[in-house]
């Protein structure tokens, strides 16, 4: 990232409808890029905001006996409470029925319809009131059905007022093609040009009054609102002062990332590209596109009564657990699948164990020994400047998935570190250095592990900004540095200051537990229990003894997995340890009992298949993340390898 501007923008919602994951993920990714940005030095601006007219809000208010702005004013709060709540840091928000937003969209009508590129002519068309969207006879679904939510549409013929979109048909095309960073992923740019294959036609931008009354007035026709999308879109720049304050919009105009979901691609694929291009303004950076929630592997929708409230989430975990888990678990640009099971597993495995520990073995260990304050910056060995340089190649890493728009990746290169960090500790065992007076090398250890730490919860700071700095304020760092977490002076990380003094705070993620009936648990330590959270009962399912059910069969986690190193452990005749590739930055240490079948160099290239989600252990001193499939009887025993063994690394098996 270099310095410059970043203005990015998440969708308006609607106002009317219940925050939910989907919304919750795009505020929240728009909010972590925005912190990046900021934390490189850019100058970014952040804009969100609601979605306030149209038929579903005229409908609700005439229900509630309110009127429509009354009814916007009462559902408002739902999206400003819930950004406040999730630790957003928009710059602005804006309701599309306020007058700086009015008068803009007034202004565009006016001048597109002086210039002849709004015209009259009759219309006859099918609307879906849900999703307040036009469509043509081909498009509907049984003839009849809207092919977004297939709900019933509403067949209309009256006059209206339209764009000229299809003139504009081969300059969008043509530019699509040329910019290939302009709409992302590559794929859904595809898509919209395979949607240009077909005749463009015009767009229908009005409602007569008489049908829907809850809009802005056309300047040219009382008769008439404006249509809520052609109004919604036009959002994206009055909030940045277009038609008002020149400088300000040119400022972050062209620089403008536009973050939406990928059912609302054609609206800013196609019509926002040709307005702006009618009105005479550039095309924004990028639009980015990106998938689904899906809960499991169905659509989250209110008649399945699966929609997951990202307000529950964050009072049942945490609002930096859940943020983590959103960007952590979802490749932008496919769908990913929420389960309450694989938060509490990524959870527990990620934050409780991985990072969890690290930090309280760190702090305990350096206060015990030191009093907190490690002495200034003693010598360190190769095992010590390895951890630090991997640290530093994570903060790399993680700037280049950024630019990529692949967050989910950077967060596992920066989680490896932190695996990586924990593996040191088992490798280096300061508290036998410890016991055997070794201070020098246990500082020297303390010291490396307490700098990764610190690069860590920089680079993890956007994200998890509540938690990191706490986090940061028990690696003795002062509240100046604690939110200072700029990457250039992250790339050129140098020693730490030996003025600062570590101090102990309660876990920052205490394991959650979900709670056995009382006959099966046993009883736990008082210190233990403290450290837990106890989450939702888990429901019991009768199946016959000896049977699974398919739920039960996919909790176990198979994926393919790539030998990355192996070699044999001292002392332990049966056992290798393994460095395996498990996709997507996340490298795995594996300890196998396949020594006495297989050499080291016999299964370092080989494809397997790994029990990705088993609970780490600790095996003949090293961690063992995972597991990996093998046929055996009592004398032989044949790993399972993926045919051919070409296969990449990460894919499910099942
Ligand atoms: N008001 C329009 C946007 C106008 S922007 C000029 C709108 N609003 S919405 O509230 O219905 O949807 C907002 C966003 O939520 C869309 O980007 C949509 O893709 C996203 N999502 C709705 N359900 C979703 C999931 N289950 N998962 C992820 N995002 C989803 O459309």
């Amino acid at each position: 990232m270099s310095n410059s501007t970043f203005y990015v923008t998440t969708p308006i919602y609607y106002v009317n409808d219940k925050p939910h994951i989907g919304h919750a993920y795009t505020t929240v990714l728009a909010d972590v890029l925005a912190r990046y940005h900021r934390a490189a030095g850019d100058d970014v601006w952040f804009l969100t905001g609601t979605d306030e007219h149209g038929q579903k809000v005229q409908k609700a208010a005439e229900k509630n006996g309110m009127t429509p702005l009354e009814q916007c004013d009462s559902t408002v709060v739902r999206f400003q409470e819930l950004w406040k709540r999730l630790g957003i840091t928009n710059d602005d928000f804006i309701r599309t029925t306020e007058e700086r937003h009015k008068k803009i969209v007034r202004a565009i009508l006016q001048d597109l319809y002086d210039r002849d590129l709004i015209y009259k002519a009759e219309y006859k068309g099918y609307y879906c009131v849900a999703c307040e969207r036009f469509f043509t006879e081909k498009d509907l679904v049984d003839g009849k059905l809207c092919p977004d939510c297939q709900r019933e549409v509403d067949t209309i013929v009256e006059s209206n007022y339209f764009f000229r979109m299809s003139k504009y048909q081969d300059w969008l095309i043509q530019y699509i093609t040329e910019h290939s960073d302009f709409i992302q992923p590559a794929f859904r740019a595809n898509e919209t040009l395979g949607f240009l294959r077909k005749p463009l036609e015009d767009l229908c931008i009005s409602r007569p009054k008489s049908r829907l009354s809850w809009g802005i007035e056309l300047p040219f026709d009382a008769d008439y609102v404006c249509y809520v999308w052609f109004d919604a879109l036009i959002n994206y720049i009055s909030a940045i002062g277009y038609g008002v304050d020149r400088a300000r919009f040119e400022r972050y105009w062209t620089s403008c990332m536009h973050l939406i979901g990928k059912d609302i691609l054609t609206t800013h694929s196609v019509y926002w590209p040709t307005m702006l291009h009618a009105i005479g303004l550039p095309m924004p950076k990028t639009i980015f596109a990106h998938g689904w929630w899906l809960t499991g592997s169905r659509k989250m929708s209110k008649s399945l009564g699966n929609v997951v409230n990202p307000m529950d989430m964050a009072d049942k975990y945490g609002v930096d657990a859940f943020r983590y888990f959103l960007l952590a678990a979802m490749t932008p640009g496919n769908d990913a699948s929420f389960t309450e099971e694989d938060f509490l597993q990524r959870f527990n495995t990620d934050l409780a164990n991985d990072l969890g520990n690290l930090l309280s073995r760190v702090v305990k260990l350096s206060i015990k020994n030191f009093g907190g304050k490690l002495p200034a910056p003693p010598p360190l060995q190769p095992l010590e400047m390895e951890l630090v340089s991997k640290a530093g190649l994570a903060v790399k890493q993680l700037e280049c998935e950024l630019n990529a728009m692949r967050l989910d990746r950077g967060i596992g290169a920066v989680m490896n570190v932190v695996r990586e960090a924990n593996k040191f500790l088992e490798r280096t065992a300061p508290w036998t250095l410890a016991k055997e007076g070794k201070t020098e090398r246990l500082a020297a250890v303390l010291f490396a592990a307490s700098q990764t730490l610190e690069i860590v919860s920089a680079l993890l700071f956007p994200i998890m900004p509540e938690k990191m700095t706490l986090l940061r304020r028990s690696l003795g760092l002062s509240e100046e540095e604690i939110t200072k977490v700029d990457f250039a002076s992250l790339r050129e990380y140098a020693a730490g200051s030996p003025t600062r003094t570590m101090v102990d705070l309660p876990p920052l993620f205490p394991r959650i537990v979900v709670e056995k009936p009382e006959e099966d648990a046993p009883a736990k330590p008082e210190k233990q229990k403290k450290q837990e959270v106890k989450a939702p009962k888990a429901r019991d399912t009768v199946v016959p003894e000896g049977m699974v059910t398919i739920e039960q069969f996919f909790k176990t986690q198979l994926r393919t997995a790539k030998v990355l190193e192996a070699e044999r452990i001292e002392g332990k005749t049966r056992l290798l340890h393994l460095k395996v590739d498990l996709g997507n930055g996340d490298v795995r240490s594996l300890v196998a009992g396949i020594a006495q079948q297989y050499a080291p160099e016999d299964v370092v290239g080989k494809t397997i298949i790994v029990v990705a989600n088993l609970m780490p252990a600790k095996i003949a001193g090293f961690e063992s993340c995972g597991m990996l499939l093998a046929a055996k009887s009592e004398t032989s025993l044949k790993l399972v390898t993926v045919d051919g063994g070409g296969c990449e690394p990460g894919l499910t098996v099942g």
